[in-house]
């Protein structure tokens, strides 16, 4: 059985899309436990947010090095404008710091950037431009795509991407997956192959609910700034050792090619 992928590619594991070498094609991470993380220092939460910039840089050179075609990093949801204000202006001027620090090295490894998320207004405007101006300078890079989830809700994506299915004008008996996911934001993002989500915590919160559909998911103990390059390979290996049957009853093991 072969099942249709948003981006055109074929989810039949005999195909093995993009992992000639067992590298899945798209990691995304939920980097979790920054607060956990200075409390365990007795430091304030926005101490763990800042240290987690290291981590940011580390896995997206290893994911790049290591052959991924596809990082996504989690970096605020639409829920996370419930914390304290203080928490969420200390997020939003670390972010633009962080982007107007790295766009220029970032470029220069060939990586094309995206932010995924609504635009809420109250993202401040020059966070919204430099997001804006990262996306333009690296929009024909050829190097992995990374894309940050900033002010992103899985649900929203999908409710989004149903009004503009309906404004478009589709009967509803033409409505099929592949023609839904083309109204989702960049919708040329492949299906997730593995997402990690650091710190212990073993749930979704609301990221990427369309393209997590079929991903293997590893849940490592440590938080996410003291996850490093080492951390993110063995991932990526265990990942290799998982089985994936897309619904079917032939396992294939990441890496191997299929008889
Ligand atoms: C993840 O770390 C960063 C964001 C959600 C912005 P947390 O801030 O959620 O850290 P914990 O879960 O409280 O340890
Ligand atoms: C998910 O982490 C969002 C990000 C990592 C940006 P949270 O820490 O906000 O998620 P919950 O509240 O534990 O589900
Ligand atoms: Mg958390």
């Amino acid at each position: 059985m072969t099942a249709d992928r948003a981006d055109g590619t074929s989810a039949d594991p005999s195909q093995a899309p993009g992992e000639p070498r067992g590298v899945p094609r798209h990691v995304a991470c939920v980097m979790d436990g920054n607060g956990r993380w200075a409390a365990r220092r007795s430091l304030p939460r926005t101490s763990g947010h800042r240290a987690a910039e290291t981590t940011v840089i580390d896995v997206i050179e290893a994911a790049r090095t290591a052959g991924v075609e596809w990082l996504s990093l989690y970096a605020f949801s639409t829920e996370n404008w419930q914390r304290p204000s203080s928490e969420v202006d200390f997020l939003m001027r670390l972010v633009r710091r962080v982007v107007r620090k790295h766009a220029a090295l970032l470029h220069a490894r060939g990586i094309r950037c995206r932010f995924l998320g609504v635009a809420d207004p109250r993202i401040p405007v020059p966070l919204a431009r430099d997001f804006a101006d990262l996306m333009t300078l690296t929009s024909t890079n050829r190097g992995m795509t990374l894309t940050v989830a900033f002010d992103h809700g899985g649900r929203g994506d999908i409710v989004e991407a149903a009004r503009s299915l309906i404004r478009s004008g589709v009967p509803a008996d033409a409505v099929d997956e592949r023609r839904f996911a083309a109204h989702l934001p960049f919708p040329d993002t492949p299906d997730v192959d593995l997402v990690i989500r650091t710190s212990g915590e073993q749930r979704i919160s609301n990221f990427m609910l369309w393209q997590v559909a079929y991903a293997e998911w590893i849940f490592p103990q440590v938080l996410w700034p003291d996850f490093r390059a080492p951390h993110f390979l063995e991932c990526l290996h265990a990942y290799r050792q998982r089985d994936r049957r897309f619904g079917g009853v032939t396992p294939y093991t990441n890496g191997e090619p299929h008889p």
